[in-house]
């Protein structure tokens, strides 16, 4: 089994070699190929996404992704920005299902902003489609407008678009995850006032008759976003387009305490995956060794689960992570009085040693 390692910037190398660490030591067969990306990828090849990184993510079984982005390529044209690597990856690869995951670990319940009671015990999935919406749409740009109240004057605009297979394939993926967990599933829109949205719903409301299990609720945007504040446990999965997830996948993050402890996967038709934390790359803290290595190393159980057929393997990881803040260790992000402050390698040690 091949794995790509794709460190990229700021944070991103000290968290993935934590993560390689505990992958190592789980006494299996991976080979393992490291290649730059972002902006490390423009640095040394001149594109944020090079040839060859490109190819080894596509011939790989799986991808371990870090993070990218730093200050230095702020300047940059958009289309050697350090975030064209990760659009790129999930358009090249057709990773179309994202799923986010929003676990709150008891021991982390005071590192919530909110109200311990109204988190505590918190397990929501959020499926953010990844490939379509306003993210991808074209015609996209900045013109002189061609008409209306603006006429003449200078516009920028996007497109969001979505078509029947993209929504109904993202659906399926969503129904099928809320069979294995509560059956609960609550479809994000803007049918109010956007004609895609309400396309969306519709589908969604087709979908659903192959899942007559599942419970289906419809929800605007704008009320999901306060509901998740509100009383998040209510949810259980949620599918929403891109830029809609990209939103309330934050939000989601935030209810537990800390965005330093969350996984995430995207996922191709056939479960190949590429899998990345859901923070960025953080570059202020970058090289002082503080940074939370746990959302990667949890990235990693991800692969191991989805696309390596390795659950036991993936379990080991999370009970080994669940024993280290059992035994009271913390990284700065999710410090509190009365723990173990550690860095970075000493969390990922933490966590090798604990898979027993
Ligand atoms: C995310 C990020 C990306 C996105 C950026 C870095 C392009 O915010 O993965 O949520 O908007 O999808
Ligand atoms: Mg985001």
């Amino acid at each position: 089994m091949k794995i790509a390692i794709l460190p990229g910037d700021g944070i991103g190398p000290e968290i993935v070699e934590q993560a390689v660490n505990v992958l190592q030591a789980l006494g299996e067969k991976f080979e393992l190929e490291t290649a730059p990306v972002g902006g490390a990828g423009y640095a040394a090849h001149g594109h944020p996404l090079p040839e060859g990184t490109l190819k080894l993510a596509k011939e790989a079984d799986a991808v371990l992704f870090g993070a990218v982005g730093d200050y230095q390529y702020d300047s940059l044209e958009r289309a050697l920005r350090p975030e064209q690597a990760i659009l790129g990856l999930r358009k090249n690869l057709g990773l179309f299902a994202n799923l986010r995951p929003a676990i709150l670990y008891p021991e982390l319940a005071g590192a919530s902003t909110l109200k311990p009671e109204v988190v505590s015990g918190l397990d929501i999935l959020i499926i953010r489609e990844l490939t379509g919406d306003i993210y991808f749409g074209q015609p996209r740009g900045v013109r002189i407008a061609p008409d209306g109240a603006f006429k003449g004057e200078r516009e920028g605009f996007d497109t969001m678009r979505y078509a029947e297979s993209e929504i109904r394939r993202i659906a399926h993926v969503a129904f099928q995850a809320a069979q294995k967990r509560d059956k609960r599933l609550t479809s994000v829109d803007k049918a109010n006032v956007l004609e895609t949205f309400q396309f969306w719903k519709d589908i969604v409301t087709e979908v659903h008759k192959d899942y007559p299990d599942v419970a289906l609720e419809h929800m605007y945007v704008d009320n999901a976003a306060m509901q998740l504040v509100r009383a998040p446990k209510k949810f259980d999965v949620i599918v929403t387009g891109n830029m809609f997830g990209d939103i309330l996948s934050d939000a989601a993050a935030m209810l537990t305490g800390s965005i330093g402890m969350l996984p995430s996967a995207s996922l191709d038709a056939n479960n190949k995956g590429l899998y990345e934390p859901s923070h960025g790359s953080a570059p202020d803290i970058a090289g002082k060794g503080i940074a939370n290595p746990l959302a990667t190393i949890l990235s990693a159980a991800m692969m191991l689960r989805f696309s390596l057929d390795k659950a036991e393997q993936a379990e080991r990881i999370e009970n080994a992570v669940k024993k280290v803040l059992a035994q009271g260790l913390r990284t700065a992000d999710i410090y509190e009085a009365g723990t173990t402050k550690v860095g970075t390698k000493e969390m990922g040690a933490a966590v090798v040693k604990a898979l027993g």
